[in-house]
């Protein structure tokens, strides 16, 4: 583990358990080798020749090489660049091409990934557990009725539950994104691991005011849907994944139903990913510079934000809990 400790910013564990984009797939090449820090850790995501996709924890169990740095895939191995150690997609090394014998366990750690409507996600859990949901397959990713995916990407110095509780603070949807109205949402759903939002909109368009209705899917904090139904379908996915203790990494991937044909589809795909672009830019200054607080002073026209945090409460065991809030509470002395 190579992570940095520093006085932190929130009260409660950084890492939370669940599937994060860490690429997308046409990114990752067969033969292509790809060094990655996310968690705070490095790692190493490379695709053998035949195809399989493999993420290792990054440093060579020989003298501490970095894989992803000059490593090369070799067939279904991977070979590291300091002394050509291999090592194959289970971690296990495969040739030490000057000795006579593999030194026993000379392996090194594997990470669950999945390769799912175009993405390349990696499972985490502070725990080292094995996965305990998966990720749907979304019907966005059919060509024939969906756009290809328009990307957009930021780095923004906030955790993952900070932007995720955006969905269920309605009130700032009218206040920081500019909406019409306060979105009343008729359904809120805090499951494990599903969270689900749907409200009606009102959407300002060229044409006047669209009412459509807007429903969200959070599985955990890794991987979101929005749909937006009115004139026409769109879907945003949103991958959040947490780079180190201060930022995360902002994957948004835009898609519009070609209902009304191609050309109208690829007009709107346009305007509604520098909408949402544009409402990000407005959240990120918020997120990067807020405060937490455990006992928020609410009103009754606020949506259910102690809900919400019960939710994401099971994403993180409780020792990784009590953790968070004792540390906090020793760099800051007190939990606001
Ligand atoms: S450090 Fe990797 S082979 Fe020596
Ligand atoms: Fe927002």
């Amino acid at each position: 583990m190579n992570e940095q400790r520093k006085k932190p910013r929130f009260p409660f564990p950084r890492y939370p358990r669940g599937w994060f984009q860490i690429a997308y797939s046409d990114e990752v090449e067969s033969g292509s080798v790809h060094p990655l820090h996310y968690f705070g850790r490095d790692f190493v995501l490379f695709r053998t020749e035949s195809g399989e996709l493999s993420l290792l924890d990054a440093f060579c169990p020989h003298l501490g090489a970095h894989l992803g740095y000059g490593g090369h895939v070799e067939g279904e191995s991977i070979r590291c660049p300091f002394h050509a150690w291999e090592f194959g997609g289970d971690g296990r090394c495969t040739k030490v091409p000057y000795a006579r014998r593999i030194p026993n366990k000379s392996s090194i750690k594997t990470h669950h990934v999945r390769e799912i409507n175009g993405l390349i996600m990696m499972w985490f859990d502070i725990d080292g557990a094995e996965p305990s949901f998966e990720i749907p397959e979304i019907p966005e990713t059919n060509l024939e009725e969906w756009t290809p995916f328009a990307k957009r990407r930021w780095k923004i110095r906030t955790h993952n539950q900070e932007m995720a509780e955006n969905v269920v603070d309605i009130a700032h949807f009218r206040y920081v994104h500019g909406m019409k109205i306060v979105p009343q949402p008729h359904l809120i759903e805090p499951n494990y691991p599903v969270l689900k939002m749907e409200t009606k909109t009102i959407m300002e368009t060229p044409a006047g005011d669209v009412e459509g209705i807007l429903s969200v899917e959070a599985h955990g904090f890794g991987f979101s849907t929005s749909r937006f139904t009115g004139l026409v379908r769109t879907t945003v996915i949103a991958s959040v994944t947490p780079i180190d203790d201060e930022y995360v990494d902002v994957r948004f991937s835009f898609t519009v139903h070609k209902g009304q044909g191609d050309s109208i589809a690829r007009g709107i795909g346009k305007a509604f990913t520098a909408e949402i672009a544009r409402q990000l830019e407005e959240d990120k200054p918020i997120w990067e510079h807020k405060t937490y607080f455990e006992k928020p002073m609410l009103c009754d026209g606020d949506g259910p934000v102690g809900a919400f945090r019960r939710w994401c409460r099971n994403f993180y065991p409780e020792w990784y809990i009590e953790q968070a809030a004792r540390e906090y509470r020793e760099a800051h002395g007190t939990i606001a």
